[in-house]
């Protein structure tokens, strides 16, 4: 695995694949990697000739600077998972080389980035579209980028960023990954004490409790399920639940309001803010 920190070696190491007829896939990633990315990186290799993986904590993301200091970093376990997965190249630029002047670019995506984890973290998803373009920029053309599912409303943003730029990127989603207990893997998890490790799973396992119910609920009775079963936890804080039509992401007053309902969802267990997600068809 070849290690790159400047987009412009990193434009000369693709221009050769590239001239070998290669097929390009990018996996982005703000690093502390867990079997969540790998899983991506397992589907970019399976998919592309050539497997890029970038590590970038965006600061332009983080409406929270506590949140952005305290994001987990540990670049030398992701540099060996990596090259054990065998990714091809390794993209780590700095700040200074994402960003040699402040970025004020302000995107308009509508509703899709100003609900849910747009209306709670303000300016995030804008902060998402500066560094995704510009990753996909140094990318080049015709590239398969793979995000999780995890991040349902970052997915959705992202495609439409794609659409308005005009960007020749197929975007790929992929399952989220789960531990045994059925917690979302997220890089944030290792910030759980031990004890609020323990009752992180109670946010998918009432998730999947409310998919059973739902045949027989109507949509706020699902709602009110999980607020207060989540909520009865004293370490648990909903901070929102949705169901929304997964496409236009606009909340479904009733089942029969979409044919893709999916209930989006952000908890704090502590201080730690986790999110998930669950389809209801
Ligand atoms: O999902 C993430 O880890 C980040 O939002 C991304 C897509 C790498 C952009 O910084």
């Amino acid at each position: 695995m070849k290690k790159v920190h400047r987009v412009t070696d990193l434009k000369d190491c693709l221009a050769e694949e590239r001239q070998k007829s290669r097929q390009i896939g990018f996996v982005p990633t703000m690093g502390a990697l867990h079997d969540g990315h790998l899983s991506l990186v397992k589907r970019c290799i399976e998919e592309n000739d050539v497997c890029v993986v970038s590590i970038f904590v965006n600061p332009t993301q983080f409406n929270n600077k506590a949140d952005m200091e305290t994001y987990p970093r540990t670049p030398e376990e992701d540099r060996m998972m990596l090259e054990a997965a065998g990714c091809n190249y390794l993209f780590a630029p700095s700040e200074k080389e994402m960003y040699p002047e402040p970025d004020n670019r302000t995107f308009d995506f509508g509703l899709l980035s100003q609900v849910m984890e747009g209306a709670f973290r303000p300016g995030h998803f804008n902060g998402v579209a500066q560094i995704v373009s510009k990753l996909f920029d140094a990318l080049g053309e015709g590239i398969n980028a793979y995000f999780g599912e995890k991040d349902f409303q970052q997915v959705s943003v992202i495609r439409e960023m794609v659409k308005q730029l005009d960007m020749p990127v197929q975007i790929v989603a992929c399952p989220t990954l789960r531990e045994v207990d059925g917690l979302a893997m997220s890089s944030r998890n290792r910030r759980l004490t031990d004890e609020q490790r323990r009752k992180a799973p109670l946010i998918a396992r009432t998730l999947a409790e409310s998919r059973r119910l739902a045949p027989d609920k109507t949509v706020s009775e699902v709602i009110d399920f999980v607020l207060n079963t989540i909520n009865n936890e004293p370490l648990l804080q909903v901070e929102y639940f949705e169901i929304v039509d997964g496409n236009t992401l606009l909340p479904a007053g009733h089942w029969k309001e979409t044919s893709y309902p999916v209930g989006c969802i952000a908890v704090y267990c502590g201080e730690v803010r986790l999110i998930d997600n669950i389809l209801y068809i």
